[in-house]
């Protein structure tokens, strides 16, 4: 197997993430970064010791064969655009796109060039996720009938060093933390087949607190709260709610609930969050211990992307789960908008569990 040179487009608050967290896996290495900026970008790559260059120099490298791109989501799709018309595989932050109309020529592009169109969130490959997954698979909770999932927060314009991106499209919280609670839904229950929700604005302008912009007020073009109802192609219902609106709550990140017991998922959005379970009867939850490993970071589905092409098998954090999660996204806002069920057209096969007992940094 052979260690596939990637770049990073995007060298912001999350592009050192990818650089720890594909540094365990041997099937890539990230060699050089770009960015708009091009003196951030200088300063990323003096930093983790790689090279500098324009985005335009990036994609002519022809020893580069995957691009991440962790630019901002209101660019998401012309970059990765950009990116696969290079002939790169292109590896996505997410959202995917900021709506399906901008998403679906990526997959197109992509499918027409044979390339491969990855997307963050990859937290579904972490070791509570995949515990999860296990246990609901091994018919632990019996059939699954309901779910629910909160993600709810006052948002992240408090510590944010460029906060804005969270309140204009492509952001709010549906878009920007929904990802990672549908991605985990969909990994665990399969895909959605209608929805519904009701969302609000509720604060016309958010006050940043972050250094660079402390005190300045930032206009609001998104829902900031999100209440919505799941109903999935397996027959289970779930809740979900995702709020910027809200200083704190009680409620848990993710819970499955089925015919034989109920299954809770501490962090969905991480790679560690630990599960736990409920038998029917019993009184008291207990922790599942982790089938796979938790030492694992973002970019654990880049390394992932990376082996799968060269094994000619689909990958798991895929193009097109992530355009079923945005299709998704985008159905609840409209039947919040509608105020009407709506029908989610698009449908995806659960992305295959890795397998259990894996030492860490090793795919399979
Ligand atoms: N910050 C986090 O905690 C976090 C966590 C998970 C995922 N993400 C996701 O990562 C992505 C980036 O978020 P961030 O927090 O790093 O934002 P950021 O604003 O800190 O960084 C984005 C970078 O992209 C660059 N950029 C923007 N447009 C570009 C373009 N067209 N070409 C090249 N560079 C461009 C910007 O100059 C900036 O340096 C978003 O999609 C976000 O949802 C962020």
């Amino acid at each position: 197997m052979q260690t596939l040179k990637v770049g990073i487009i995007g060298t912001g608050d999350i592009a050192p993430a990818y650089l720890r967290g594909c540094a365990p896996f041997r099937e890539v290495a990230i060699v050089a970064c770009a960015d708009i900026l091009a003196d951030k970008a200088r300063a990323f790559a003096a930093s983790w010791g790689i090279e500098a260059l324009t985005v335009d120099g990036l994609l002519a490298r022809p020893d580069i064969a995957i691009v991440i791109n962790a630019t901002v989501p209101a660019a998401h799709a012309a970059v990765s655009a950009q990116i696969l018309a290079a002939g790169k595989h292109a590896y996505s932050e997410k959202p995917l796109a900021q709506n399906r109309a901008e998403a679906r020529p990526l997959l197109q592009a992509a499918a027409a060039a044979g390339l491969r169109l990855g997307c963050a969130p990859d937290a579904f490959l972490g070791g509570g996720n995949q515990t999860a997954r296990q246990a609901l698979d091994a018919g632990r909770i019996g059939e699954p009938v309901a779910a629910t999932a909160f993600l709810m927060s006052r948002g992240p314009e408090s510590w944010h060093p460029n906060p804005d991106i969270f309140y204009q499209r492509g952001g709010g919280p549906l878009l920007d933390m929904g990802p990672y609670f549908l991605t985990s839904l969909v990994h665990l229950l399969g895909p959605v087949a209608r929805v519904s929700a009701a969302a609000r604005r509720s604060f016309p302008q958010r006050i940043a607190g972050s250094a660079a912009h402390r005190g300045r007020a930032i206009a609001v073009e998104v829902n900031t709260h999100v209440a919505g109802t799941l109903e999935f192609v397996g027959g289970a219902i779930a809740t979900l709610i995702t709020s910027f609106d809200v200083w704190g709550h009680h409620l848990p990140a993710l819970e499955l609930h089925g015919s034989a017991g109920s299954l809770a998922l501490e962090k969905p959005n991480m790679f560690t969050g630990a599960a736990r379970l409920l038998p029917a009867g019993a009184s008291e939850w207990q922790a599942l211990p982790f089938s796979h490993s938790i030492e694992m970071g973002r970019g654990a589905g880049v390394a992932e992307m990376a082996l799968a092409l060269q094994r000619g098998r689909p990958q798991r954090a895929s193009g097109e789960l992530a355009f079923h999660v945005l299709d998704v996204m985008q159905a609840l806002e409209e039947s919040a908008a509608a105020g009407r069920h709506i029908a989610v057209e698009s449908r995806v096969e659960r992305p295959q569990p890795l397998p259990a007992g894996l030492a860490a940094g090793a795919l399979e």
